[in-house]
């Protein structure tokens, strides 16, 4: 287990939704740190590169791996309600989030997020109008152990986020060997797997690699492009990189 990128991040980090340190059963550290509309993505294009590639397709299942406080699923619904077309948009939902930490898990199901100044404003560039997504509560949320965000504010997710997505606590492990796929998964593990070493990266890209069948895709995170071999390894598995942090099954 890599202890060193947990160091510089919680150095470093003074912003985001959640940046929770914790120790699994193993010992091994995980930091929980995520935020709305991570810059590792590009989520408008992602959204309409999805819409075309399973346009022949009826439903999508997105499944999404260290969901972490739901910022990321949040994110993911709300750039494909602002970026497709109405009648595009509901074969995609609801997502199915997991994570393996029950502080976060049970903050995301609250349906209520921390929020820094930066969320706000990347929610603000990224939606024509974001009350119609959140609103501001006087509730604390709370998590164990988290960061101190500057400026925070909680906000309250509305239905048309929360009717959308699952939240569940699961090890992605477990989920990922009852995958079944129909070439309409995308499965989204970012920022997790740079935590393991390259051998256990590896060895989940090759399952994920059996599991996933031609068309489906694989989203990854530039914590995991930077901290380990991940890029070279799904390219030897049969996925083409198709936008950054972003893989299609061959
Ligand atoms: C750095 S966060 C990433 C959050 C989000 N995906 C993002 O990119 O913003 C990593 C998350 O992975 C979760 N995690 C670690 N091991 C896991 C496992 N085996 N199964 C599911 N989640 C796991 C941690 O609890 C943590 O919330």
């Amino acid at each position: 287990m890599k202890i060193h990128s947990y160091n510089n991040y919680k150095n470093n980090f003074a912003f985001g939704t959640t940046g929770r340190y914790y120790k699994n059963s193993n010992g091994d550290e995980f930091g929980t740190n995520s935020w709305l509309f991570r810059e590792d993505l590009d989520w408008k294009q992602l959204a309409e590169y999805e819409n075309k590639n399973f346009r022949n397709k009826t439903k999508v299942n997105i499944v999404q791996f260290a969901s972490s406080d739901g910022s990321e699923a949040y994110t993911k619904i709300i750039s494909l309600l602002e970026n497709l077309p109405e009648n595009d948009t509901e074969k995609f939902f609801p997502i199915k989030a997991y994570d393996i930490d029950e502080e976060v898990v049970n903050a995301a199901r609250s349906g209520f997020i921390n929020t820094c100044l930066s969320d706000r404003i990347k929610l603000q560039m990224n939606s024509d109008n974001y009350e119609k997504y959140f609103t501001p509560s006087n509730k604390t949320l709370d998590i164990k152990d988290d960061i101190k965000l500057q400026r925070p504010k909680t906000f309250k997710a509305g239905d048309i986020l929360t009717k959308r997505v699952s939240f569940e606590r699961a090890d992605m492990y477990n989920i990922l060997s009852s995958l079944n796929d129909r070439s309409d998964t995308i499965l989204m593990c970012r920022n997790v797997l740079g935590y393991f070493e390259n051998e256990k990266v590896e060895k989940f890209v090759k399952i994920v690699s059996n599991k996933l069948k031609q068309g489906s895709l694989f989203i990854i995170g530039e914590h995991d492009t930077i901290n380990s071999f991940i890029d070279k390894y799904l390219k030897e598995n049969k996925f083409l990189k198709i936008l950054k942090n972003v893989y299609r099954k061959t």
